[in-house]
């Protein structure tokens, strides 16, 4: 079989490594992927939203199964195009994936379905929103409606600070049309777990629980980032939990998309708080999150590409999604200086001895070395029958790669290991 991926982040390694253990996988094409998922695939210089183009290569290289993994060409519709050239594909359509795509569809979604989310009001009127902040709860939390490269979402700890954040949306535009829509909402707390889920539209079958680490730097300090570093599974989120979330969450939400004649098909990724009041739902993401991907399936002991397939040919409900008991941990090496501004183009070595450990986010091959090219660099991987030895590993694979201005967080998964305890 000829596969095609489309992205080219640590996340798309992740799933390129997992599709590879499928036997009947004779070739992968990674659309563009970057200078290590060369490794394991054939990159092609396509970027992930030219989607004409995306179409052109599949069809012209027979490809057999398509994956597309990040949310900008499936909130574009990469699927709809795919399929309907004859290409079979894994991922939710155009319609569906509007559930990560517009925030304010989502939160009606969640009120109209009684799925337990945050309080909200939603404006597309400056001054209501302004006069609105007058006498909003603080903290509270504000969102750009659409797609902000995970950055449209500002947690305001004062009203002056929660209307700079309105003015720089709806005025200066600083996302562009994603905040001509806004949703201000209630600041919640709690412990905060990713739950990632394979569905077909008809049955819902989660993945291992994770957490993330969204702050650069170590203890929850410093700017948000696109993660900073996973464990699996999360020990926050018990056997009950998951119960409580499958009935009020998991099944109502496929059942809320079917009925708006949405029915989604692919990976439902829910972003969940433990609050005082249970389970209540902070985001979704019509996709694999990253980098969760990096420990959810090293984790997973099913074949990716059945399970893929299955959900595309809606035969989820007879197909077994099963994890291993162990742990897993991703400790991801950034440039010094990300999320902000940070310098690119330094020699990395990835001895082979760990090559299968490390997924890389941001590298591109030069005259056949590789350089980094990005603020997060690549994720250190290692599963483990415990969580400690787990982190321990994954820690020792960080040792043995280097580069200049190589910057990781030393405290990834300490928080779960204490919950443990
Ligand atoms: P997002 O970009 O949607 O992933 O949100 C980024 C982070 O903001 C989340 O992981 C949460 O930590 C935080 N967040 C989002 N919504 C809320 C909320 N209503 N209350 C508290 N924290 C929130
Ligand atoms: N790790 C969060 C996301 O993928 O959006």
């Amino acid at each position: 079989m000829k596969l095609m991926v489309v992205g080219g982040g640590g996340r798309e390694h992740a799933i390129i490594k997992k599709l590879k253990e499928n036997k009947d996988v004779e070739k992968i094409y990674a659309l563009p992927g970057n200078g290590g998922i060369a490794m394991d695939a054939t990159c092609v210089d396509i970027g992930a939203k030219e989607i004409e183009k995306i179409v052109e290569f599949a069809v012209s290289e027979k490809i057999d199964y398509a994956v597309v993994a990040p949310d900008d060409p499936l909130v574009l519709g990469a699927v709809d195009a795919l399929t309907e050239a004859g290409i079979p594909c894994f991922g939710p359509d155009k319609k569906a994936a509007i559930i990560e795509g517009s925030k304010v569809f989502s939160k009606n979604l969640m009120k109209k379905y009684h799925i337990p989310t945050a309080e909200y009001e939603v404006f597309s009127d400056m001054d209501a929103a302004l006069t609105y902040l007058d006498t909003a709860p603080i903290p509270t939390v504000i969102k750009a409606d659409g797609l902000a490269l995970g950055k449209g979402v500002i947690i305001a700890m004062t009203r002056e600070e929660a209307k700079a954040a309105v003015k720089s949306m709806m005025e200066d535009k600083v996302f562009g049309k994603s905040g001509d829509n806004i949703v201000i909402e209630e600041f919640l707390t709690g412990p905060e777990v990713s739950v990632l889920a394979f569905t077909d539209g008809h049955v819902v079958k989660p993945m291992v629980s994770s957490m993330d680490h969204k702050r650069a730097g170590d203890n929850d300090t410093g700017l948000n980032t696109g993660g900073m570093g996973t464990v699996a599974p999360n020990p926050y989120y018990t056997k009950d939990i998951a119960d409580e979330c499958m009935d009020k969450i998991f099944l109502p939400t496929i059942e809320a998309m079917k009925s708006e004649g949405r029915t989604f098909k692919g990976c439902l990724y829910f972003g969940l708080m433990l609050t005082e009041k249970g389970p209540k739902v902070i985001e979704y993401n019509c996709r694999f999150g990253d980098p969760e991907t990096q420990v959810v399936l090293p984790l997973m002991e099913s074949d990716l590409l059945t399970v893929m397939k299955a959900v595309t040919e809606e035969k989820l409900s007879e197909t077994e999604v099963k994890f291993g008991s162990g742990s897993a941990c991703c400790v991801i090496m950034a440039s010094k200086g990300y999320p902000e501004s940070y310098e690119k183009g330094f020699a990395m070595t990835i001895p082979s001895e760990i090559s299968d450990n490390v997924y890389v986010a941001g590298a591109k091959l030069e005259d056949g070395k590789l350089l980094t090219n990005g603020g997060r660099v690549l994720g250190a991987t290692a599963t483990d029958e415990s969580l400690a030895g787990a982190i321990e590993k994954a820690y020792g694979i960080v040792k043995k790669i280097s580069f200049d201005n190589a910057y990781y967080r030393n405290d990834i998964g300490q928080r779960a290991l204490k919950a443990i305890k």
